[in-house]
Formats: C-alpha cells, structure tokens, sequence
C-alpha cells in the first residue's frame, strides 16, 4: 500500500510536529483541529521550525516552502480525512475522545487507509474496538518534540495486523525515524514503561524519607552524568505530564502506584518550573541549573532506577513484546541514554541487578521482584561482560 495523503489529528505540540515531519518528507498532509485558530497556532510554529531549519542552512528556502505548501489545514473531520492513506491522531489523552474521534474517523476514510494513534499510555485495542476496523488500527508512537526525536514506538493492538504493523513501521522511517516494534499493547510501551517504573520508585524512597530530593540529584548529577537530575528534570518537564501518566499506568497495572509526592504537588499546582515551584524553586519561571554539592551525593546508589528499569526491559523481552536490541534502541533513543537498559545490566552484573532487586522487592513490594528471566541467567552463568555472555554476547 503506497502512502501518499496524510491526516493529522490535533496541531498542539505533537500534532504540528508530526504535520511537519510528514510534510518534509514530502507527503500532503491535512491539519485538523477542532477550531481554526488552533491550527493557526500550529502552522505558525510549524513556520518557526521551518525557519530555523533554513538559518542553520539544514534545509533550503525551496524546502520548507514546498513542505508549508503541503499542509492544508481542517475543521471538519469528514473532509480531513476522506481521501487519505494514513491518518495519525495527536488530540489530547482522553480514552472516550479518542475512541468518539476514531468512531467517526472509520466511518468517513477509505476503506484502505490505516488509522494511528500517538497515545503515550491508552490501550491501542479499546481505541481499535471502536471502529469497524481493528486490525488497521495500530499505535505510532513520537516523542516530543516530534521534529527532532528519532523514536517512534509501533504499537500492535490485539488484532493490528502484521501488515498494519509494517507498514506504519515503513511510514516512519520515511519520516526519517527509527521505528521499534512493540508486539504487545503493554502500559507505556518500551520506553516510557522501563523509565517510569525505575522514577516511581524512587520517588517512593523520597517519600517514606529514606532519601532527600537534593540527595538523590546530586547523585544522579554527579556520579550518574544526568545533567538536570532525577526531579531537576521533573519540574524542567511539568509534574502535571508525569503525574497524568503515572495515573494511567496505574489504572492498567496497580503495580505502577503513583507516588503521593507527585500527587501533592500536582494538587497544590507546584508543577515545575512553568509554575515557579515544583521541587525547587524559580523565580523567573525559567529553568536554573541545579547547583548540589559533591558531598550530598554520597548516599543515594544512582543505579536504582537502571535495576528497576533492567527488570521491566527483562520481562518485555520474556514476554515478547519486542526484541532486546529494539528494548534497547528505544532506551537509547527515547530518553538520549548511552546505553539500553539490557545493555547496562550485561555491563553491571546479571547476578548484581538479581541481588539489588530481591533488597528493593523485600521493601517495596513484589512488582520489584527480579524476572525469572534474569534468574535463570543467573543460574545459567550468564551473567553479563564478565562472563562474556548475557543479553548480549562479548
Ligand atoms: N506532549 C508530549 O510530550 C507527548 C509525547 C508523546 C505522545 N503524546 C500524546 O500525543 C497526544 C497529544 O498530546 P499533545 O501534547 O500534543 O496535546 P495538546 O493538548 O498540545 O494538543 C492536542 C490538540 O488536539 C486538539 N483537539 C482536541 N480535540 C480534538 C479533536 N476531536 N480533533 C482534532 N483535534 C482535537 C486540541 O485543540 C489541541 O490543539 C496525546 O495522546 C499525548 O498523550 C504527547
């Protein structure tokens, strides 16, 4: 199936970056939002990019004028979407909006055409149910921002089709992307789901006061290289966003218990730096590099969060929701780390990650328990570099 015609769904922050990277890559898209304005906005940003893209000498004048020229912008949902090949939903994270969205979608696109969802935590298949259409109905999953992110996670739902699959898969790549298959439609996917776990607990330690915020990000700066910090980058991102989809994780999977210290903040508007106060302050509204003292780094292990997220990466790839190198890839190129976390486990020590993990899972309950995947590496010797097999092989 070739794709020529795109919709996108929804100009805010992703939606106006995925029109544009479908529009660079030289698709016609249609630009929906509920009022015109809003898609105004969008192509205003969209220029913005465009224009920053020719200063820097990235793209030619020529370019970006065909690419602006390529988007035309929609309100009515029957008329974006009637002729198209492709249509990607980017409105707001609301399962009945979306499912209402989709319901109407089906009913006025071709009979050919795929249907995508950019969802950071909704189940592909209870969008999918509501079409007439299930299996071409599949999860395509950007990162923000969308002009700049290499990852898009490709999410089956239940009855998604393989070809359904592969062809958004190829869609992305010719959006310049580097798409990983997620075969499962798992709460938060690969990437969100292995850093969301490791972050959670480690807001729970702060909470129950075994460590202090400024302990924790003096160690994550200082012995981790994580320049903002663990809760540095919380307020730099909006506690709002973590907040929202740590609730719907939680929803799918109570094991992923939304931290209190999240909620407080999110109910008294702390929200980071867009609000001036979220764990630290700012008076300007803008973000102020955290200035931590070496000394505040000793107590907290920055490593916590890598064993909790090697044990989310160890039971996807158990469960074949993908393979380890895209579990990997998708660590590495949805939050910019050096290495997956099945990589960092081979370079630890299988049997330290093991041993950590029975220490945290006696504290913080069994969703901490090590994979059995990880324990039989263990009893197998396969224990990661030293043993020159692991996940990997060396
Ligand atoms: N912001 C992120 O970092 C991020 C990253 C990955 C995925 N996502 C997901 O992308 C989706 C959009 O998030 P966002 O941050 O761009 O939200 P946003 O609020 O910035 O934009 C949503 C847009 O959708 C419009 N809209 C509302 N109802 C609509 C409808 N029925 N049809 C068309 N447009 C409609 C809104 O007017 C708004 O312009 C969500 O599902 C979110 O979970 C967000």
């Amino acid at each position: 199936m070739e794709v020529k015609k795109i919709a996108v769904l929804g100009a805010g922050a992703m939606g106006h970056g995925i029109a544009q990277v479908a529009a660079m890559a030289g698709f016609d898209v249609h630009l929906r939002d509920i009022k015109e304005e809003f898609i105004q906005a969008g192509i205003d940003k969209i220029k913005w990019s465009l224009d920053k893209l020719t200063q820097k000498g990235r793209i030619s004048q020529e370019d970006a004028n065909a690419a602006l020229g390529r988007i035309k912008s929609f309100v009515p949902l029957a008329d974006a979407v009637k002729d198209v090949d492709f249509v990607i939903e980017a409105i707001p994270e609301k399962l009945d909006l979306k499912r209402e969205t989709f319901k109407e979608v089906d009913a006025n696109v071709p009979e050919h055409a795929i249907l995508a969802s950019n969802t950071s935590a909704l189940p592909i298949s209870e969008i999918a149910a509501a079409t007439a259409r299930p299996e071409r109905v599949v999860g395509m999953h950007f990162f923000n921002p969308p002009q700049i992110m290499r990852l898009v996670e490709v999410v089956k739902g239940d009855k998604t089709s393989d070809e359904v699959a592969k062809a958004t898969a190829e869609l992305a790549q010719k959006f310049g992307k580097d798409p990983v298959m997620v075969n499962k439609d798992v709460p938060g996917f690969i990437a969100n789901r292995c850093s969301v776990a490791g972050s959670n607990l480690v807001y729970w330690m702060v909470y129950n006061g075994e460590y202090t915020v400024e302990e924790v990000d003096a160690a994550m700066i200082h012995k981790a290289g994580m320049p903002m910090g663990m809760f540095g980058l919380l307020d730099y991102t909006g506690i709002d966003i973590v907040y929202h989809v740590l609730k719907f994780m939680e929803e799918r999977e109570p094991g992923f218990k939304a931290c209190p210290l999240i909620e407080e903040k999110f109910k008294n508007g702390e929200l980071g730096v867009k609000t001036g106060k979220g764990f630290y302050t700012y008076p300007d509204k803008k973000w102020v590099p955290l200035d931590l003292p070496f000394e505040k780094a000793e107590k907290f292990d920055p490593m916590i969060p890598v064993y909790v997220g090697a044990n989310m990466a160890a039971e996807l790839l158990r469960n074949d929701v993908a393979t380890k190198e895209d579990i990997d890839k998708a660590m590495r190129l949805g939050f910019n780390m050096p290495m997956g976390y099945l990589e960092l486990a081979d370079s630890l020590g299988i049997d330290v990650v093991v041993s950590k993990l029975k220490e945290i899972s006696a504290k913080y309950g069994p969703f901490y328990k090590p994979s059995p995947l990880l324990e039989e590496m263990v009893q197998r010797g396969e224990l990661g570099q030293k043993t020159k097999k692991g996940f990997y092989s060396y």
